[in-house]
């Protein structure tokens, strides 16, 4: 039996209040073992090298021949990446710019105005500076605010900030868009699979069940950045994520073989990614990558991330069309629900978790 997990193993410190108390050294706690810090591993940092960039335009026109190569980019970058940009994605680029600011308000407000909102390891709504319950782990330097945006039934304004006083009505504007642009990707990714447009939103559970919830993170600059990680290795668990990233620090890192590739973010561009329940939807076409935040002095970092996932008690299988005699199965049917409940125990953990359910013949 799970045990249940009522509060956190150890009294809760936001790590932007340490960051503001002027500290020149990191407690102990965030310091990662020495295989496990930002310098390990070849890092390609250069402006040569980052995920693909593709521009969405030719979606919203009738020009097919062009609608066709801005699949067929998707597609390779699905299987060469698992990560990409999009630009002309329909967004508005002042809703973006105002969703980030807004966020960046909330963090600057006093630690008591924050407090209200404290999450716990159960719902994990609201604001939260760990993951996972694990006694005496080592922490990520970041805190966060995490919200339920879909299903309807489970979106509660009443968690969200009342301040700023546009936070609310902000949050359900840029939750439309975003929600709507991962339906329309979600569509794309279908396709590219040869399953037909609705496969894997129905996959999901259909509109109106779908799920999305929202994870706001804030990184503290950090006195020493080489020590820690914002936020450690992993793969998200759920289907796709929307990266809103900070405009102009960088700091997520891509796994790419051995390496890891900064992502140098475009103008008004989100980061797109896989996450488990794709790569067990495509039995394993599409892969979720595992990847990580590196934090610096210098500057704090915003980013909002909108995790667009399968309704949560649906049995998630291979779609059948991609079990053949000679590509069986690769894991067998889960919900999300159990699939979660595992990492909100155990923290993050790279992608231990979705090759560990790889059925054994
Ligand atoms: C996440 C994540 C990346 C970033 O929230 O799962 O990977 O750049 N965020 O903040
Ligand atoms: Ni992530």
């Amino acid at each position: 039996m799970m045990k249940c997990l009522q509060s956190w193993p150890e009294p809760i410190v936001r790590v932007q209040s340490l960051a503001e108390s002027g500290i020149t050294t990191i407690p102990e706690h965030y310091i990662k073992p020495l295989s496990k810090r930002p310098s390990t591993g070849l890092v390609h940092d250069d402006a040569t090298v980052n995920i693909p960039v593709i521009d969405l335009q030719a979606l919203a026109g009738d020009d097919q021949d062009l609608r066709e190569t801005t699949l067929q980019l998707v597609l390779s970058a699905c299987k060469e990446w698992g990560f990409f940009q999009v630009v002309n994605h329909g967004m508005s680029h002042e809703l973006m710019k105002r969703a980030r600011e807004t966020w960046r308000e909330f963090f600057e407000q006093p630690l008591e105005v924050k407090q209200e909102y404290s999450n716990d390891p159960i719902t994990y709504e609201g604001y939260g500076s760990r993951l996972g319950v694990e006694k005496g782990a080592i922490l990520d330097w970041s805190d966060y605010y995490f919200l339920h945006y879909l299903p309807p039934t489970l979106r509660k304004p009443e968690k969200w900030p009342a301040l700023p006083s546009s936070c609310r009505d902000m949050i359900e504007e840029y939750g439309e868009e975003a929600t709507r642009v991962c339906g329309m990707l979600l569509r794309m990714l279908s396709l590219n699979l040869g399953l037909g447009e609705d496969y894997l939103p129905i996959a999901f559970g259909g509109e109106e069940n779908v799920g999305a919830c929202l994870r706001v993170n804030f990184y503290p600059k950090c006195p020493q950045p080489d020590l820690t990680l914002g936020i450690s290795p992993h793969s998200d668990p759920g289907g796709m994520t929307l990266l809103l990233p900070d405009e102009d620090v960088a700091g997520l890192q891509v796994r790419k073989g051995e390496n890891w590739v900064t992502v140098k973010p475009v103008p008004n561009a989100f980061v797109v990614n896989m996450g488990d329940q794709m790569q067990v939807l495509s039995n394993a076409i599409y892969k979720s990558v595992e990847h990580r935040v590196i934090v610096n002095s210098v500057k704090d970092r915003v980013s909002l991330a909108m995790f667009y996932n399968p309704k949560s008690d649906l049995l998630i299988e291979p779609a059948k069309a991609l079990v053949t005699k000679d590509r069986p199965a690769l894991y067998p049917p889960m919900t999300f629900d159990e699939y979660r409940l595992y990492i909100r125990t155990k923290g993050l953990c790279g992608k231990a978790q979705v090759e560990s359910l790889k059925s054994h013949e």
